[in-house]
């Protein structure tokens, strides 16, 4: 009895964050029109009929979600867990950066980013507003916008998207079932502001956790709210994924979340390899990002008004991408993959 009115305070919920998330896109893209008309991206029509296979695979994930979390692969808790009161004290701040966000689209603007920032210090392809953005990465501005922004952009899913990397991350950790799970390290690759590691931190409450990412502000984000929250705080460092700073063989398992469709070409190579070297013999790496054209074909439309929507700029090469390919280049093998609503997620062993 308890358990079915979890799930159905479960499903309500995610049905709530769904309404929230059409009603502020619909209001906000009514705004847009008027205020700033050339702001206005030309997106395609959603038929009747994909607007139903979203529903169906949103759906799904939700149903995949509540019976992962029933099974135990991680608390039920983590369905119900988003900083509420932070995203309604933050939410009048996403209107307020919309007109700046909307002219920098109409005027084609994509490297608007703060004066301060030592560009030296970053890959030429990361000095830009990714998904137009205010500051692109790189400012605490945008960081205290940017779980908002992807909790309304995926109507509320993308936790339970995100959540999808944890059942074959610890299918791949059984590969070191005779070790304690304090002595497992497992890396979170362009963390960003921590959501995935805290989905980590609930499935692996006693392993070594580590989040990497190039922006600095985006690592306070992370460390100030993986702090107010139960657990030990995971090692957080700033760090280049082409680069990882860690030596070969220190980690037991990997995961990259919403990171490979910004990337060029190369450096999506470069982060897969140096996933593969910090991994040691018989460890996962744990992959999960958007659907792509050979996996979700009915999905086309949405992929092309996301990226005619949002600043991606690699997005189109990424959505023909063969990753299966990269990763067996990188030297992954087992290689699977699954998809669930608009994430695909791919799983791959580093040979013993
Ligand atoms: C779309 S966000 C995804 C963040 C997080 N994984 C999530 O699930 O929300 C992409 C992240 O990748 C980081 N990033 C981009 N290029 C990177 C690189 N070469 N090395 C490390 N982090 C990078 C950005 O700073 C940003 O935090």
């Amino acid at each position: 009895m308890a358990e079915t009115l979890t799930k159905l305070a479960y499903q309500a919920l995610q049905q709530g964050r769904a309404v929230a998330g059409v009603a502020h896109k619909d209001m906000s893209t009514r705004l847009m029109k008027l205020l700033i008309p050339q702001g206005a991206p030309s997106v395609r029509q959603v038929d009747a009929e994909l607007l139903q296979e979203l529903q169906a695979a949103q759906s799904a994930l939700l149903e995949v979600d509540w019976h992962d979390a029933e099974e135990g692969l991680y608390p039920t808790g983590l369905l119900f867990d988003a900083p509420w009161l932070d995203w309604a004290t933050r939410y009048p701040l996403l209107w307020l950066d919309l007109p700046s966000t909307w002219s920098r689209r109409g005027e084609g603007r994509v490297k608007d980013l703060p004066a301060e920032v030592r560009r030296e210090e970053y890959p030429d392809y990361y000095l830009q507003n990714f998904h137009h953005q205010s500051d692109g990465y790189l400012s605490d501005h945008s960081a205290s916008l940017y779980d908002l922004q992807v909790e309304i952009l995926f109507n509320g899913a993308a936790d339970a998207m995100r959540r999808r990397v944890i059942r074959p991350l610890l299918e791949g950790l059984r590969a070191f079932s005779g070790r304690s799970a304090g002595q497992l390290r497992v890396l979170d690759v362009a963390t960003g502001t921590g959501r995935t590691l805290q989905q980590l931190r609930g499935a692996l409450p006693h392993a070594q956790l580590v989040g990497l990412d190039l922006s600095r502000a985006y690592l306070r984000q992370a460390s100030r709210w993986l702090s107010r929250q139960p657990g030990s705080l995971p090692q957080l460092l700033q760090g280049n994924a082409e680069a990882l700073p860690f030596a070969d063989g220190s980690m037991q398992a990997v995961t990259c979340v919403f990171l490979l469709h910004e990337l060029p070409a190369e450096a999506r190579q470069n982060v897969l390899n140096e996933c593969h070297r910090v991994l040691e013999p018989g460890g996962v790496l744990v992959l999960a990002d958007s659907v792509q054209l050979a996996d979700s074909p009915q999905f086309e439309p949405l992929m092309d008004n996301f990226r005619r929507s949002f600043h991606e700029p690699y997005y189109r090469g990424y959505i023909g991408d063969d990753i299966d390919a990269r990763l067996a280049t990188a030297g992954f093998t087992s290689i699977t993959a699954a998809s669930h609503l608009m994430t695909r997620v791919w799983r791959g062993t580093k040979a013993r």
